[in-house]
């Protein structure tokens, strides 16, 4: 196992010992939620857990769910979520996140947003001092609007670029059906008001940017050749 997945494996697992019965969990997207998904799975299956409902923010996250055992439920059955549990692309200092480098961002946001506490798990190297500077910002766009809406993103000074798909000839298409334009932006000096412009462009859905959403951070880190895991 590479240091990365590493990382990812320990995180999932502290985070998926935060779960308790009973409980209603938003399930993140990506590679380092699959093993907090796979370890509530397994908590789950050994007694540990009981009455555990997860309410997933992707195709992805529900096949996971049902894979290792994880009771669904939805937005309008549950009436509260306890807890979700979601990984990141980009952290500040401020805990303010870039998401969606699995295309999941806007059902990611509905369920994080709702629940009454968000935690992010992520390896180190997605720790920044400014978001921007390493990712991309995905935006989900109505291809109807594709167009219209890169040139009012360049008009903002952002380098917009069609995501394609990999082992899938043109674009990435999203759980929803929809576009996604990844940007570049020089520098993001406030990330509150460019997720509302962003937001207010017709025909956008979503972008990545989370602002005052995240409670906990805990990321993966590697000391004396051991995964370990840190709590901001
Ligand atoms: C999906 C996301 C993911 O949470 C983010 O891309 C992190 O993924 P990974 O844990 O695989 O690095 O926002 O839309």
């Amino acid at each position: 196992m590479s240091t990365a997945a590493a990382m990812k494996q320990e995180v999932g697992k502290v985070a998926a010992q935060r779960v308790k019965s009973g409980s209603i969990v938003g399930l993140g997207t990506g590679s380092t939620t699959a093993y907090a998904i796979e370890y509530i799975g397994e908590r789950l299956k050994n007694g540990e857990l009981k009455d555990i409902k997860g309410i997933p923010t992707s195709f992805q996250a529900s096949v996971l769910a049902k894979k290792f055992g994880i009771p669904l439920t939805s937005l309008d059955e549950a009436d509260r979520i306890d807890l979700a549990i979601d990984g990141a692309d980009e952290v500040d200092p401020n805990k303010n996140l870039i998401k969606g480098g699995g295309a999941a961002h806007t059902r990611e946001k509905i369920v994080d947003s709702l629940a009454n506490e968000f935690i992010v798990v992520v390896d180190s190297s997605k720790m920044v001092d400014k978001l921007g500077s390493t990712f991309l910002l995905p935006v989900e766009v109505l291809p109807m609007a594709m167009t219209p809406v890169m040139r009012a993103i360049a008009n903002l000074g952002g380098e917009p670029e069609l995501r394609m798909g990999v082992k899938k000839a043109g674009p990435v298409i999203t759980d929803q059906g929809n576009f996604v334009i990844d940007v570049k932006f020089a520098s993001i000096d406030n990330p509150a008001e460019l997720e509302k412009t962003l937001n207010n462009i017709p025909g956008v859905l979503e972008n990545g940017l989370f602002v005052g959403v995240t409670d906990v951070v805990l990321i993966g880190e590697v000391k004396d050749d051991k995964p370990m895991v840190r709590e901001m």
